[in-house]
């Protein structure tokens, strides 16, 4: 069974082909970094317009990469949401309308599902569940407990910036590039140690994070307003620190509380390979991480939990809307 992923909720066209929900026929993701990165940050009109630019030709490089022509696509997944409303339209507009010519069961798919199911793309083995899964993106850092296939219970979120957001914001704050996550770690890498120890935001519920502040105490920092400002690298490695600290705090918390058989790591800020050290260090059961270049958005991720969807029978007709709010569990 061989499903067409399709994602744009996004700064990526990307699209794949995945046989029988593991194997990665072909992934190929057009990225618009560039075009982004002088804004400081994604544009959601120039990322539309950039993914009616895209979606063809990378359509047409999935299948030379899968050896297959359309006939040999059983059926479309695309991310309905959350993301950015224009460019998931274009998105579930073109899913929608090769459904439609090649007669095809459509999946509108939520992106955090996805990246929950790239976890297990390369693993080609079952999950275990009760698993616990920590998304952490650009717009997203949620604690979810997932009971089986599509069972999701949200039990904890962020209640200002997400994780991605505050590596961007911070970034920016040192004057480093977009996206950020990668610039800071690669900054920290270079300091031999890190500048103290920032705060840890402390919530009411006990699995919920907080960085807006973390952020603001790194602003004053930067001012001179707490005394001389440490050497950038210390800085950054001083903030990756405290948010590596309070995800994996979290998430270990919640896994040991409702008794999870795995933790899965999913979304662009499982790329940090600090984020993947403490985490596979301080865990108690195994950590599923997918390799870095399906932690960040993908097309594969999305026709693996389409694949899961169309499983149960869950397929949508031709009226189906995006969703850009859509929450998971
Ligand atoms: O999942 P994703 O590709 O897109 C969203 O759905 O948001 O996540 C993008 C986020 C960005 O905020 C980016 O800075 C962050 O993931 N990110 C990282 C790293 N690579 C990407 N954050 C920390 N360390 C990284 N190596
Ligand atoms: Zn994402």
């Amino acid at each position: 069974m061989n499903v067409l992923g399709i994602e744009t909720s996004c700064d990526e066209t990307a699209l794949a082909v995945v046989a029988d929900g593991t194997h990665i026929l072909s992934n190929v993701v057009s990225s618009q970094v560039e075009l982004h990165a002088r804004y400081g940050g994604v544009v959601p009109e120039l990322a539309s317009r950039e993914h009616v630019r895209a979606i063809v030709p990378v359509l047409d490089e999935a299948l030379r990469e899968a050896s297959l022509s359309l006939d040999g696509i059983d059926a479309i997944a695309v991310t309905h949401g959350p993301g950015l409303a224009g460019a998931l339209l274009v998105g579930l507009n073109f899913a929608k309308a090769l459904a439609f010519a090649l007669s095809l069961p459509l999946i509108p798919v939520n992106h955090l599902e996805g990246h929950i199911y790239a976890a297990w793309l390369e693993h080609r083995r079952e999950p275990e569940f009760p698993a616990l899964a920590l998304i952490a993106s650009g717009g997203h850092s949620d604690v979810v407990l997932m009971e089986g296939h599509g069972q999701y219970r949200r039990l904890g979120e962020t209640v200002d910036d997400a994780a991605g957001e505050a590596f961007d914001k911070v970034a920016r704050l040192l004057g480093l590039g977009f996206p950020g996550g990668p610039a800071i770690e690669s900054l920290a890498s270079e300091a031999a140690a890190p500048a103290g120890r920032l705060p840890r935001a402390r919530l009411e519920r006990p699995y919920d994070f907080s960085f807006s502040g973390l952020k603001a105490k790194v602003q004053r920092i930067v001012r001179g307003e707490e005394g001389a400002a440490p050497p950038p690298a210390a800085l950054a490695a001083a903030f990756q620190e405290s948010v590596v600290d309070s995800l994996v705090t979290k998430a270990v918390q919640a896994a040991t509380d409702h008794g999870a058989r795995e933790i899965i790591l999913a979304g662009g800020v499982a790329a940090n390979s600090a984020l993947r050290t403490v985490l596979a260090e301080r865990s108690p059961v195994p950590v599923i991480v997918p390799p870095p270049a399906l932690c960040t958005d993908n097309g594969a991720m999305i026709a693996a939990a389409g694949y899961q969807r169309l499983l149960a029978g869950e397929t949508a007709g031709l009226e189906v809307d995006i969703d850009p709010g859509l929450r998971i569990g």
